[in-house]
C-alpha cells in the first residue's frame, strides 16, 4: 500500500501546525485511519505530546517518529508503505527541512490566522508548495467570525492563489487544553464545536486524498 502523506507547513511561527497535526491525527485515528505521525521540528513540541500521551496510555492507534535532516524523506517513505496516513509537523525557518517535508507530500495544508503579519509570512510556504508542485490547502485557523478585521483578511486569504479548506478552526481553548492530557478534542470534547470543526476539517482532506 501507498498511504497518503500530509505535510503541515507554514514559515510563520505559532500559526497552528502543530496543534493541526495533533488534532487530526486522533480525528483520522478515530475514523478507523492508520495514522503515523513525523516529527522534523527541533524544538519537538508535537513529540512532547505523543509522550504525554503514550504516558496517559491512550496513545494507542497512533506512531510517531521523530527525525530531522535528510533522513526524514526515507522515514516518510518507509512510513507510508504500512499507514494510511502520514502526518508531517515542520518546523518554522528551516529552509532544507520544509523543502524535504512538502517534496514528501501528497498535500501540503497551511494553517493561516486572520492576521495581516500571517498572511504576509504565507508567500514563501505557497511558493515552495509551487515549486515543488505540491497541491495545497490553506486552513484558516483561529478564525474571528464576528471580527471585521477577521472578515477582511479571510477576504484577502482568498486572493492567495491556493485552495481554501471549507472547515475553519475557531480561537478555542479546547484545542490547547486537550494537548496538555495528551488527547485530541474529539476525545476530550467528542460533542464539541471544536470537535466539530476538526472533524469536518479531517473529512474534508479526506475526501480529496481519496483516504
Ligand atoms: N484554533 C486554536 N484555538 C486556540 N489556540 C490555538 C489554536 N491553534 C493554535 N493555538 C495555540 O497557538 C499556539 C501556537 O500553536 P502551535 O504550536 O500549534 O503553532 P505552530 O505553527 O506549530 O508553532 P511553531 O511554528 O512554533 O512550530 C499554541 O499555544 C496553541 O495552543
Ligand atoms: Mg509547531
Amino acid at each position: 500500500m501507498s498511504g497518503k502523506v500530509l505535510t503541515m507547513a507554514q514559515q510563520k511561527g505559532g500559526a497552528g501546525k502543530t496543534t493541526l497535526v495533533a488534532q487530526l491525527a486522533v480525528a483520522f485515528m478515530l475514523r478507523g485511519q492508520r495514522v503515523a505521525l513525523v516529527d522534523i521540528d527541533p524544538q519537538r513540541s508535537l513529540t512532547r505530546w505523543f509522550e504525554t500521551r503514550e504516558t496517559a496510555a491512550s496513545g494507542q492507534s497512533l506512531s510517531l517518529i521523530s527525525v530531522t535532516g535528510w533522513r526524514a524523506q526515507g522515514v516518510v517513505e518507509k512510513l507510508r508503505t504500512s499507514h494510511d496516513l502520514v502526518l508531517i509537523d515542520s518546523a518554522p525557518h528551516a529552509e532544507i527541512e520544509a523543502k524535504i517535508a512538502v517534496r514528501a507530500a501528497d498535500l501540503v495544508i497551511v494553517p493561516i490566522q486572520p492576521s495581516p503579519l500571517d498572511l504576509w509570512a504565507t508567500e514563501p510556504t505557497l511558493a515552495l508548495a509551487r515549486a515543488e508542485k505540491r497541491a495545497v490547502l490553506i486552513v484558516i485557523n483561529r478564525a474571528q467570525t464576528r471580527m471585521k478585521l477577521g472578515e477582511a483578511i479571510a477576504l484577502r486569504i482568498r486572493e492567495l492563489d491556493a485552495e481554501i479548506a471549507r472547515a475553519t478552526l475557531g480561537n478555542r481553548i479546547s484545542f490547547a487544553a486537550s494537548m496538555l492530557e495528551g488527547l485530541g478534542v474529539a476525545e476530550t470534547d467528542p460533542r464539541s464545536k471544536a470537535a466539530e470543526e476538526i472533524g469536518a476539517l479531517a473529512d474534508e482532506i479526506m475526501a480529496r486524498t481519496g483516504s
